[in-house]
């Protein structure tokens, strides 16, 4: 096992009917503003319940944050903020929302004019001493936002990635009766997203973390297990609860820690979002079966350790096991609804340059746990997902 650091102060919520409580944990007498998406918090009434639990606190809102949220959108909430002297920032929504407010907590304390630094922190680290507190209400399980210190936006054509341990939700309310609303096609892009968080963190190369391993391979089996009826009976609470727990725990550092980790899928499916529109969820479904088939020999080990332990392939020739177990991956996500080819979504192989222009632009020119996909390998499999 590979040595680390796990750090995570988020305070989870879990159950239905809890929303009252947040009296209990945002600070009395806080200026509140709650941030939302696109309309849905309004519709289901959970804006309204959230309202209700904030008792006499001075409360202010913004909503229109789109999918894959934009700079440009969330630099208005953040002079809303500081107009308001606004104190404690509370996301009701999805992953798009959440990272919002991650930006929004980041950029209101630093300096005017220049919060577009905070954006390309990756890229040219700067320090950043504070961020407003903030809590998130989860209605999508997908990211694991709730309980990261991850944020990913839009910026132009650009999809960029922020990590800071200032961002860290000081709680967040997993109430699975909240995503009850969610149209089919967005719990299916939440179960690929958690299934590839997971296996971004498990299929590279042994490090003997038993824990790691075993946890991945417990939440990739419950996924298999509920995630066709969780779609198909949206108000089951035990299957959706094990989905919205399953979501948290793929990418808050447990399954992560002291081991390496790919990152392919997700590099290459944010240029396939910014490019082409594509849902995060459905980039990663498109992507990920080309990534294991390219770098099947790298991930040989924990490949055969996916088939045997995931899929219960036992039999047959190493190279054919893990064929099978791409086939079954693939299958798996076919079985959501997601369609797995880049040509279902009218993307030509003329289309893949731009893709790879991208990906240079962005400098993501060593990926995988090796660092060994270049340009041309990340050619090769987009290819491979046509
Ligand atoms: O905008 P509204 O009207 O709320 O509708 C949203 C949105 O259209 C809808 N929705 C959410 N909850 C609903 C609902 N509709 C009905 N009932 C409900 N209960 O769902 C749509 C998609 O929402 P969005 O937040 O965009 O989806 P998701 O949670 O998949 O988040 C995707 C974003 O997260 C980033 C992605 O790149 C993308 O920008 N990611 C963030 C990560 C992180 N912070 O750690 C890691 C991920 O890998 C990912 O990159
Ligand atoms: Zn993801």
């Amino acid at each position: 096992m590979n040595k680390f650091d796990f750090y995570n102060p988020t305070h989870i919520v879990f159950g239905k009917d809890r929303l009252k409580e947040l009296d209990k944990l945002v600070p009395q007498g806080a200026r509140v503003l709650i941030l939302y998406g696109g309309g849905s918090a309004k519709k289901t009434g959970t804006l309204q319940k959230v309202i209700g639990g904030l008792g006499n606190r001075t409360v202010f809102e913004f909503g229109g944050i789109e999918p894959n949220p934009q700079f440009n959108t969330l630099m208005k909430a953040v002079e809303l903020v500081r107009q308001n002297n606004i104190d404690f920032l509370l996301a009701v929504g999805g992953g798009s929302v959440m990272d919002g407010t991650k930006f929004i907590a980041l950029a209101t304390p630093w300096e005017q004019g220049r919060e577009e630094e905070i954006v390309f922190l990756r890229y040219r680290p700067i320090e950043i001493k504070s961020a407003l507190p903030f809590g998130t209400v989860v209605t999508l399980p997908a990211t694991g936002s709730e309980m990261n210190c991850t944020a990913v936006i839009t910026h132009n054509q650009g999809k960029f990635v922020i990590s800071n341990p200032l961002v860290y939700p000081a709680f967040s309310f997993l109430d699975p009766t909240l995503t009850f609303s969610l149209p089919p096609h967005q719990v299916a892009n939440g179960i690929a997203d958690t299934f590839v968080h997971t296996t971004e963190q498990y299929i590279t190369y042994p490090v003997d973390a038993g824990f790691q391993d075993r946890t991945a391979e417990g939440i990739l089996q419950t996924l298999i297990e509920i995630g066709r009826k969780t779609i198909d009976e949206p108000e089951d609470y035990d299957a959706r609860a094990n989905l919205v727990w399953c979501a948290t725990m793929a990418l808050n550092g447990l399954i992560g820690a002291g081991v390496p980790q790919d990152w392919t899928s997700h590099m290459i499916g944010h240029e396939l979002t910014a490019l082409f529109h594509i849902d995060h969820g459905t980039t990663l479904a498109i992507l990920l079966p080309s990534v294991l088939t390219v770098l099947k020999d790298q991930k040989r080990a924990k490949l055969l350790q996916y088939a045997e332990r995931v899929w219960n392939i036992n039999e047959g020739s190493e190279d054919s096991r893990i064929e099978e177990a791409i086939a079954k991956t693939r299958e798996f996500f076919e079985s959501l609804g997601i369609k797995t080819h880049l040509t279902d979504y009218d993307v030509l192989d003329s289309d893949i340059e731009s893709v790879v222009h991208a990906l240079e632009e962005h400098g993501l020119t060593a990926l995988s746990e090796k660092g060994n996909v270049n340009l041309e390998i990340s050619r090769k499999i987009l290819l491979g997902a046509m």
